[in-house]
């Protein structure tokens, strides 16, 4: 349940969050910085596939959508993530043009983070978006509710033209669980072909968190079905991350099979990059 009050004291006088890392009105990614469609050649076809997905900046959502995906359920610890895939939703649903769309995500990644209402009326979007969303973001006015992480070093991802073309053909909805992923196996009412855990992960590196998290998503992974893990880390740390794979890949063992796919360095930080794993569910 939405409480506009506890979202507001999350932010300071600045507009500035008021805490370090994920929480239940952290600020949302406005652009993907992940390389999704990348990591996504690696799973098996989306066509038809049931798909959950963290929301992240609702790239991964509309991208799986874009793609063919028969069902997209999404989680996200932050509302703001939601806002950020209903209004990319809402624009897309309103035939906005592909530069209006890019310059949309560009006046609320730079220029106006805090004014998002501001942002909604100049591109004539407040009275298409859904109301909750709208009562939300008027009520968070001044607080910077979306942040750039595309200065990580990881490269800025906007939709090409093509693919903004494949989202305006594709629109599969599915729910939306408001949810720390620790508790996301409880909501769930369904088996999906893939699990979508972009670089969380990363922030919960040890046995203790990933061996629960993956036994309580067991029951929902379909046959054949597939979770995508995704982490980054420090090549100094890469030793630590090995033996934790390798523990996880014992427990996960008959059941699923852990594949390491690719790391991708940073180019800020050469001794940073992200590493793909795919669990393969085996029958
Ligand atoms: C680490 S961020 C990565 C986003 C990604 N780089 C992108 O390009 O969209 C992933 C998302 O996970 C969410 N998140 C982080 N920790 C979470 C948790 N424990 N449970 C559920 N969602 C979480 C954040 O709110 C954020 O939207």
């Amino acid at each position: 349940m939405i409480n506009l009050n506890r979202a507001r004291l999350a932010y300071d006088e600045n507009g500035n969050f008021r805490y370090r890392g994920f929480a239940e009105y952290s600020p949302a990614y406005v652009v993907n910085n992940e390389f999704v469609y990348d990591v996504l050649q690696h799973m098996n076809p989306i066509e038809n596939a049931r798909v959950l997905t963290v929301v992240g900046s609702g790239d991964q959502p509309l991208f799986y959508a874009a793609h063919g995906a028969s069902v997209v359920d999404t989680f996200d610890i932050s509302y703001c993530a939601n806002v950020i895939h209903e209004i990319k939703k809402t624009a897309i649903r309103a035939n906005m043009k592909y530069d209006d769309y890019v310059g949309t995500l560009l006046m609320l990644l730079q220029s106006m983070p805090d004014k998002t209402s501001n942002v909604l009326s100049y591109m004539k979007l407040s009275n298409v978006v859904h109301p909750d969303i709208m009562r939300f973001v008027n009520a968070m006015y001044g607080c910077k509710i979306f942040r750039d992480a595309t200065d990580n070093g990881f490269g800025k991802c906007l939709p090409t033209r093509d693919v903004y073309d494949a989202m305006r053909k594709n629109q599969t909805g599915g729910n939306f669980y408001w949810t720390d992923l620790q508790q996301l196996h409880m909501r769930l009412d369904k088996k999906y072909d893939q699990i979508y855990l972009s670089n969380i992960l990363s922030y919960n590196q040890d046995d203790d968190y990933v061996m629960p998290l993956l036994k309580n998503l067991k029951p929902f992974v379909a046959r054949h079905g597939q979770i995508m893990l995704h982490t980054e880390y420090a090549s100094g740390a890469s030793a630590r991350l090995e033996t934790m794979m390798n523990h996880i890949t014992q427990s996960v063992a008959p059941w699923a099979t852990v594949e390491f796919i690719k790391d991708t360095y940073n180019h800020r930080k050469p001794d940073t990059a992200l590493r793909t794993y795919i669990l393969q569910r085996q029958k």
